[in-house]
C-alpha cells in the first residue's frame, strides 16, 4: 500500500513506512512535546524531500513565531518551494481580543470546519498533505462536543475525498493517560501517535493505533535539538 512519509526516518519506520495514503493521523502530546515541530516537518519534508504540495494550518501559534522557532532546529522555511509549501494562519482570530465567541462560531467564521473545508477545496484541492495544529481552539467555535465530533467527522471525510493525507494535533495533560483532549479525536483518526515527556524517561513516542497496518507498538526515545527531531528506531 502507498505510504506518505513524514521524512523523519525513525518515525516512518515505526509506522512500517509512513502514514497510509488518504488517512487522518492524530498526534497527541503534552505542551512542549514537539507536536508543532512534527507537524511543520510533515509539510516541510513533503515539499522538500518528496515534491508534494502541503498546507500547514495554525490555530494556535502565529506563523512568524513558528518560522523563527523551527529555524532554530534547522528548518529554513524561506528556502522551500513556495508552490509546494503553504501556511495558513488562523491564530490571530482567537488572539484578537475583538473576536468574541459569537464571532468565532458565526456562520462566516474561517475557524468553522465547514468553511475551512471549503477553503481547502477551493485553494488546495491539489494538495497531498495538510496539518492542523491544533484542534484545541475548536472548543471556542463549537458549543458542545457532539457538534464538534460531527463536524470533525465530516471534515475528515472531505479531506479523504480530496485525496489528502492529514495530520491533526491535540494536547493532553502532562501526566495523563488520555489519548486526546476531547476524548473523541482519537476515534475519528486512522492512526494515533502519543508523545510523552517525563523527568525519568526524557522524551518518548509511541504509535498507539494504526488502522490497516502493522506498526511498532512500544515507546521509543526521540530528541529535539538543533539537529532537528530524531526518533531512535531503525
Ligand atoms: N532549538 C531547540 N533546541 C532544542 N530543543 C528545542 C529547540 N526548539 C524547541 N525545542 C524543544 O521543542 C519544544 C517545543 O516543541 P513544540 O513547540 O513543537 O511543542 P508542542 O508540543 O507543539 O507544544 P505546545 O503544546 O505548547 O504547542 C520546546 O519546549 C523544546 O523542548
Ligand atoms: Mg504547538
Amino acid at each position: 500500500m502507498e505510504r506518505v512519509k513524514s521524512g523523519i526516518e525513525g518515525f516512518d519506520n515505526l509506522l512500517g513506512g509512513g502514514f497510509l495514503n488518504h488517512s487522518v493521523n492524530l498526534l497527541s502530546g503534552c505542551s512542549g512535546s514537539g507536536k508543532t515541530i512534527f507537524a511543520v516537518y510533515y509539510i516541510y519534508n513533503g515539499a522538500k524531500k518528496f515534491g508534494e504540495k502541503g498546507l500547514y494550518i495554525t490555530l494556535e501559534e502565529m506563523t512568524e513565531h513558528i518560522v523563527r522557532d523551527v529555524g532554530e532546529i534547522g528548518l529554513n522555511l524561506e528556502d522551500v518551494d513556495d508552490e509546494l509549501f503553504h501556511m495558513y494562519d488562523l491564530s490571530a482570530l482567537r488572539a484578537n481580543v475583538l473576536s468574541t465567541k459569537d464571532e468565532l462560531s458565526s456562520p462566516e467564521s474561517p475557524m468553522r470546519l465547514d468553511n475551512l473545508l471549503e477553503f481547502i477545496e477551493l485553494n488546495f484541492q491539489d494538495a497531498k498533505r495538510i496539518a492542523i495544529d491544533s484542534l484545541v481552539p475548536l472548543n471556542m467555535v463549537y458549543e458542545d462536543m457532539k457538534t464538534l465530533r460531527g463536524e470533525l467527522f465530516r471534515f475528515t471525510i472531505g479531506l479523504k475525498r480530496l485525496g489528502i493525507t492529514t495530520v491533526l494535533t491535540t494536547e493532553i495533560p502532562y501526566s495523563s493517560h488520555d489519548l486526546s483532549r476531547f476524548g473523541m479525536e482519537d476515534f475519528l483518526s486512522d492512526s494515533v501517535t502519543v508523545f510523552r515527556m517525563r523527568e525519568e524517561w526524557g522524551r518518548q513516542v509511541k504509535v498507539h493505533k494504526m488502522r490497516g497496518s502493522n506498526h511498532f507498538k512500544d515507546y521509543v526515545d526521540y530528541t529535539i535539538s538543533n539537529q532537528g527531531l530524531q526518533v531512535m528506531y531503525k
